[in-house]
């Protein structure tokens, strides 16, 4: 399992599954899983960004 957003904790299953739910957007990406949320990727990021 890799996360796709670190700061958060999301996986790809997660945004998968909030596309299954109804997820069309970004935002909805966001506000369905939590993603991108308490960004502090340059720590939290293994890929620094
Ligand atoms: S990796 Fe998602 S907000 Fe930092």
């Amino acid at each position: 399992m890799e996360y796709i957003c670190y700061c958060d904790k999301v996986t790809e299953e997660d945004i998968v599954r909030a596309i299954g739910q109804g997820a069309r957007t970004i935002r909805d990406i966001q506000r369905m899983t939590g993603a991108m949320t308490h960004c502090d990727c340059a720590n939290k990021n293994p890929k620094g960004t």
